[in-house]
Protein backbone atom coordinates (compact mmCIF):
# COMPACT_ATOMS: atom_id res chain seq x y z
CA UNK A 1 0.00 0.00 0.00
CA UNK A 2 1.37 3.49 -0.96
CA UNK A 3 2.44 5.59 1.62
CA UNK A 4 -0.14 7.79 4.18
CA UNK A 5 -3.17 5.75 2.98
CA UNK A 6 -3.89 5.42 6.59
CA UNK A 7 -4.14 9.12 6.77
CA UNK A 8 -7.49 10.47 6.10
CA UNK A 9 -7.32 14.25 4.31
CA UNK A 10 -7.29 16.89 6.71
CA UNK A 11 -9.13 20.00 6.38
CA UNK A 12 -6.34 22.22 6.20
CA UNK A 13 -7.89 25.91 5.60
CA UNK A 14 -11.43 27.00 5.21
CA UNK A 15 -11.59 28.32 1.91
CA UNK A 16 -15.01 29.28 1.98
CA UNK A 17 -16.04 32.76 0.75
CA UNK A 18 -16.11 34.45 4.16
CA UNK A 19 -12.44 33.14 4.67
CA UNK A 20 -10.85 33.90 1.13
CA UNK A 21 -9.20 37.30 1.88
CA UNK A 22 -5.36 36.79 2.24
CA UNK A 23 -5.06 34.13 -0.13
CA UNK A 24 -2.57 34.53 -3.12
CA UNK A 25 -3.58 31.42 -4.56
CA UNK A 26 -6.46 28.46 -3.80
CA UNK A 27 -7.47 25.05 -4.58
CA UNK A 28 -10.63 23.88 -3.84
CA UNK A 29 -11.40 19.21 -4.24
CA UNK A 30 -8.60 18.61 -6.58
CA UNK A 31 -8.04 15.45 -7.99
CA UNK A 32 -5.30 14.89 -10.48
CA UNK A 33 -5.02 10.93 -12.74
CA UNK A 34 -3.07 10.04 -15.05
CA UNK A 35 -3.28 7.33 -17.92
CA UNK A 36 -6.94 5.18 -18.02
CA UNK A 37 -8.06 1.66 -17.23
CA UNK A 38 -5.67 -0.40 -14.79
CA UNK A 39 -3.11 2.32 -15.51
CA UNK A 40 -4.49 4.87 -13.82
CA UNK A 41 -2.40 6.81 -11.74
CA UNK A 42 -4.02 8.69 -8.68
CA UNK A 43 -1.39 11.95 -8.40
CA UNK A 44 -3.48 14.40 -6.01
CA UNK A 45 -6.60 12.69 -4.14
CA UNK A 46 -9.19 15.72 -2.93
CA UNK A 47 -6.55 18.47 -1.71
CA UNK A 48 -7.75 21.96 -0.81
CA UNK A 49 -5.36 24.72 0.45
CA UNK A 50 -4.50 28.21 -0.10
CA UNK A 51 -1.38 30.03 0.17
CA UNK A 52 -1.55 32.85 2.00
CA UNK A 53 -0.14 36.25 1.02
CA UNK A 54 3.36 37.50 2.27
CA UNK A 55 4.07 34.25 3.71
CA UNK A 56 6.64 31.89 2.74
CA UNK A 57 4.70 28.26 2.50
CA UNK A 58 6.20 25.13 1.79
CA UNK A 59 4.43 22.15 0.12
CA UNK A 60 6.18 18.97 2.07
CA UNK A 61 5.99 14.78 1.13
CA UNK A 62 8.01 12.34 -0.14
CA UNK A 63 8.72 11.71 -3.66
CA UNK A 64 5.99 10.43 -5.69
CA UNK A 65 3.43 12.04 -3.42
CA UNK A 66 1.99 14.97 -5.78
CA UNK A 67 4.06 17.96 -4.95
CA UNK A 68 4.88 19.19 -8.31
CA UNK A 69 1.09 18.07 -9.90
CA UNK A 70 -0.56 19.83 -7.32
CA UNK A 71 1.79 23.23 -8.37
CA UNK A 72 1.80 22.87 -12.14
CA UNK A 73 -2.08 22.82 -11.25
CA UNK A 74 -2.10 25.54 -8.84
CA UNK A 75 0.60 27.67 -10.96
CA UNK A 76 -2.16 26.80 -14.29
CA UNK A 77 0.70 24.62 -16.04
CA UNK A 78 -1.70 21.78 -15.85
CA UNK A 79 -5.16 21.30 -15.57
CA UNK A 80 -6.78 19.26 -12.87
CA UNK A 81 -8.89 15.85 -13.44
CA UNK A 82 -11.62 17.82 -11.03
CA UNK A 83 -11.48 20.25 -8.93
CA UNK A 84 -10.98 23.79 -8.95
CA UNK A 85 -8.46 26.45 -8.74
CA UNK A 86 -7.57 30.14 -8.30
CA UNK A 87 -4.89 32.64 -8.84
CA UNK A 88 -5.92 35.93 -6.79
CA UNK A 89 -9.30 36.19 -7.25
CA UNK A 90 -9.52 34.61 -10.59
CA UNK A 91 -10.69 30.95 -11.55
CA UNK A 92 -8.35 29.45 -13.71
CA UNK A 93 -9.98 26.31 -13.75
CA UNK A 94 -11.02 26.79 -17.38
CA UNK A 95 -9.70 29.76 -18.58
CA UNK A 96 -8.49 29.33 -22.10
CA UNK A 97 -5.26 29.18 -22.66
CA UNK A 98 -4.09 32.75 -24.26
CA UNK A 99 -5.73 34.35 -21.09
CA UNK A 100 -3.83 31.69 -18.55
CA UNK A 101 -0.22 32.53 -20.36
CA UNK A 102 -0.95 36.44 -19.68
CA UNK A 103 -2.00 35.99 -16.55
CA UNK A 104 1.06 33.39 -15.55
CA UNK A 105 3.64 36.14 -17.21
CA UNK A 106 2.25 39.40 -15.34
CA UNK A 107 1.26 37.87 -11.80
CA UNK A 108 3.62 34.78 -11.21
CA UNK A 109 7.04 33.76 -10.62
CA UNK A 110 8.63 30.81 -11.15
CA UNK A 111 11.95 29.00 -9.90
CA UNK A 112 12.67 25.12 -11.10
CA UNK A 113 15.58 22.91 -9.49
CA UNK A 114 16.52 23.04 -13.32
CA UNK A 115 17.59 26.60 -13.37
CA UNK A 116 15.96 27.10 -16.75
CA UNK A 117 17.54 29.59 -17.74
CA UNK A 118 17.55 30.76 -21.40
CA UNK A 119 21.36 29.59 -22.25
CA UNK A 120 21.90 32.11 -25.30
CA UNK A 121 21.24 35.78 -22.91
CA UNK A 122 23.46 37.01 -20.37
CA UNK A 123 22.48 37.44 -16.80
CA UNK A 124 20.42 40.80 -17.29
CA UNK A 125 19.07 39.09 -20.52
CA UNK A 126 17.43 36.59 -18.31
CA UNK A 127 16.81 39.01 -15.46
CA UNK A 128 14.70 41.17 -17.94
CA UNK A 129 13.20 37.84 -19.94
CA UNK A 130 9.33 38.40 -18.20
CA UNK A 131 9.41 41.99 -19.79
CA UNK A 132 10.28 40.60 -23.27
CA UNK A 133 8.07 38.35 -22.93
CA UNK A 134 5.32 40.83 -21.86
CA UNK A 135 6.64 42.85 -25.07
CA UNK A 136 7.22 46.00 -22.68
CA UNK A 137 10.38 47.39 -20.99
CA UNK A 138 10.12 47.91 -17.32
CA UNK A 139 9.21 51.50 -16.44
CA UNK A 140 12.15 53.52 -13.96
CA UNK A 141 10.70 52.20 -10.96
CA UNK A 142 11.01 48.55 -11.90
CA UNK A 143 14.51 49.36 -13.09
CA UNK A 144 15.16 49.81 -9.74
CA UNK A 145 13.82 47.35 -8.28
CA UNK A 146 15.76 44.99 -10.65
CA UNK A 147 18.94 46.81 -10.01
CA UNK A 148 18.60 46.72 -6.14
CA UNK A 149 18.06 42.53 -6.97
CA UNK A 150 21.18 42.49 -8.83
CA UNK A 151 22.75 43.85 -5.39
CA UNK A 152 21.20 41.86 -3.19
CA UNK A 153 21.58 38.63 -5.13
CA UNK A 154 25.22 39.33 -5.54
CA UNK A 155 24.84 39.44 -9.28
CA UNK A 156 26.29 42.49 -10.25
CA UNK A 157 29.88 41.11 -11.28
CA UNK A 158 28.21 38.48 -13.24
CA UNK A 159 25.89 41.13 -15.25
CA UNK A 160 27.28 40.27 -18.65
CA UNK A 161 28.09 36.10 -18.61
CA UNK A 162 25.92 33.23 -20.09
CA UNK A 163 24.24 30.69 -17.54
CA UNK A 164 27.19 28.44 -18.46
CA UNK A 165 29.80 30.22 -16.88
CA UNK A 166 27.61 30.27 -13.75
CA UNK A 167 28.25 28.02 -10.52
CA UNK A 168 24.84 26.17 -10.12
CA UNK A 169 24.40 28.14 -7.26
CA UNK A 170 24.64 32.21 -9.17
CA UNK A 171 22.20 30.40 -11.56
CA UNK A 172 19.45 29.85 -9.07
CA UNK A 173 20.43 33.25 -7.56
CA UNK A 174 19.59 34.79 -11.94
CA UNK A 175 16.50 32.33 -11.38
CA UNK A 176 15.32 33.93 -8.30
CA UNK A 177 15.98 37.88 -9.49
CA UNK A 178 13.92 36.88 -12.70
CA UNK A 179 11.27 35.34 -10.68
CA UNK A 180 10.94 38.57 -8.70
CA UNK A 181 11.58 40.74 -11.26
CA UNK A 182 8.05 41.95 -12.06
CA UNK A 183 7.00 41.48 -8.04
CA UNK A 184 4.52 38.73 -9.03
CA UNK A 185 1.77 37.95 -6.36
CA UNK A 186 2.86 34.70 -6.03
CA UNK A 187 6.76 32.66 -6.46
CA UNK A 188 6.18 29.01 -7.45
CA UNK A 189 9.40 27.11 -6.73
CA UNK A 190 9.70 23.06 -7.15
CA UNK A 191 12.51 21.78 -5.17
CA UNK A 192 14.79 24.97 -6.02
CA UNK A 193 16.98 22.97 -3.97
CA UNK A 194 17.43 19.82 -6.02
CA UNK A 195 20.56 20.62 -7.37
CA UNK A 196 22.67 22.50 -5.31
CA UNK A 197 25.31 21.62 -2.73
CA UNK A 198 23.89 22.15 1.00
CA UNK A 199 25.96 24.82 1.29
CA UNK A 200 24.51 26.37 -1.90
CA UNK A 201 20.95 25.38 -1.09
CA UNK A 202 21.18 27.16 2.14
CA UNK A 203 21.98 30.47 0.66
CA UNK A 204 19.48 30.07 -1.78
CA UNK A 205 16.56 29.24 1.01
CA UNK A 206 18.07 32.32 3.25
CA UNK A 207 17.38 34.64 -0.20
CA UNK A 208 13.96 33.04 -0.51
CA UNK A 209 12.85 33.63 3.42
CA UNK A 210 14.20 37.29 3.00
CA UNK A 211 12.13 37.94 -0.20
CA UNK A 212 9.68 36.75 1.89
CA UNK A 213 10.20 38.15 5.54
CA UNK A 214 11.42 41.85 3.78
CA UNK A 215 9.21 42.66 0.91
CA UNK A 216 6.16 40.51 1.45
CA UNK A 217 6.78 38.33 -1.66
CA UNK A 218 4.32 35.49 -1.33
CA UNK A 219 6.10 31.94 -2.10
CA UNK A 220 5.21 28.49 -2.55
CA UNK A 221 8.09 25.99 -2.03
CA UNK A 222 7.62 22.43 -2.76
CA UNK A 223 9.87 20.12 -1.79
CA UNK A 224 10.81 16.68 -0.06
CA UNK A 225 13.72 18.00 2.28
CA UNK A 226 13.21 18.83 5.80
CA UNK A 227 15.84 21.41 5.89
CA UNK A 228 14.53 23.43 2.89
CA UNK A 229 11.10 22.97 4.52
CA UNK A 230 12.42 24.75 7.72
CA UNK A 231 13.24 27.99 6.38
CA UNK A 232 9.18 28.23 5.58
CA UNK A 233 6.64 30.02 7.56
CA UNK A 234 4.45 27.57 7.18
CA UNK A 235 4.17 23.78 5.99
CA UNK A 236 1.69 21.94 4.21
CA UNK A 237 2.27 17.95 4.37
CA UNK A 238 1.28 16.13 1.15
CA UNK A 239 1.16 11.67 1.20
CA UNK A 240 0.19 9.70 -1.11
CA UNK A 241 -2.01 12.50 -3.13
CA UNK A 242 -3.55 13.84 0.28
CA UNK A 243 -2.65 16.86 2.46
CA UNK A 244 -2.08 15.06 5.68
CA UNK A 245 -0.39 17.85 7.61
CA UNK A 246 -0.48 21.41 8.44
CA UNK A 247 2.37 23.04 10.69
CA UNK A 248 3.80 26.41 11.49
CA UNK A 249 7.78 26.86 11.11
CA UNK A 250 9.17 23.72 12.63
CA UNK A 251 12.84 22.57 13.06
CA UNK A 252 14.49 20.49 10.73
CA UNK A 253 14.46 17.20 12.82
CA UNK A 254 10.33 18.15 13.68
CA UNK A 255 9.65 18.02 9.88
CA UNK A 256 11.83 14.90 9.30
CA UNK A 257 10.25 13.24 12.33
CA UNK A 258 6.48 13.42 10.72
CA UNK A 259 8.03 12.67 7.35
CA UNK A 260 9.40 9.07 9.02
CA UNK A 261 6.01 9.08 10.12
CA UNK A 262 4.13 9.35 6.84
CA UNK A 263 6.58 6.78 5.21
CA UNK A 264 6.50 4.13 7.47
CA UNK A 265 2.93 4.60 8.01
CA UNK A 266 2.36 1.78 5.12
N1 LIG B 1 2.90 12.79 -16.73
C1 LIG B 1 2.67 11.77 -15.89
N2 LIG B 1 2.19 10.59 -16.35
C2 LIG B 1 1.93 9.58 -15.51
N3 LIG B 1 2.12 9.62 -14.17
C3 LIG B 1 2.60 10.77 -13.66
C4 LIG B 1 2.90 11.91 -14.48
N4 LIG B 1 3.36 12.91 -13.68
C5 LIG B 1 3.36 12.42 -12.43
N5 LIG B 1 2.88 11.15 -12.40
C6 LIG B 1 2.70 10.31 -11.20
O1 LIG B 1 1.93 11.03 -10.27
C7 LIG B 1 2.43 10.84 -8.94
C8 LIG B 1 2.82 12.19 -8.34
O2 LIG B 1 3.93 12.72 -9.07
P1 LIG B 1 4.60 14.14 -8.74
O3 LIG B 1 3.53 15.16 -8.65
O4 LIG B 1 5.68 14.36 -9.72
O5 LIG B 1 5.18 13.86 -7.28
P2 LIG B 1 6.35 14.61 -6.48
O6 LIG B 1 6.59 15.94 -7.12
O7 LIG B 1 5.82 14.72 -5.08
O8 LIG B 1 7.55 13.72 -6.53
C9 LIG B 1 3.57 9.85 -9.06
O9 LIG B 1 3.06 8.56 -8.83
C10 LIG B 1 4.01 10.01 -10.50
O10 LIG B 1 4.62 8.84 -10.98
MG1 LIG C 1 8.35 16.77 -7.93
Amino acid sequence: MPAGRRFSSVEVMDISQAHQAGLVARVSDLTKSYGTGSNTVSALDGVTIGIRAGQFTAIMGPSGSGKSTLMHIMAGLDTATTGRAWLGETEITHLRDADLTLLRRRRVGFVFQAFNLVPTLDVLGNIRLPFELDGRRPSRDELEWIDRLIESLGLRDRLTHRPHELSGGQQQRVAIARALAIRPDLVFADEPTGNLDSRTGREVLSLLAAASAEYGQSIAMVTHDPIAASFADRILFLADGKVVEERQRSTPDAISSFMLGIETAA
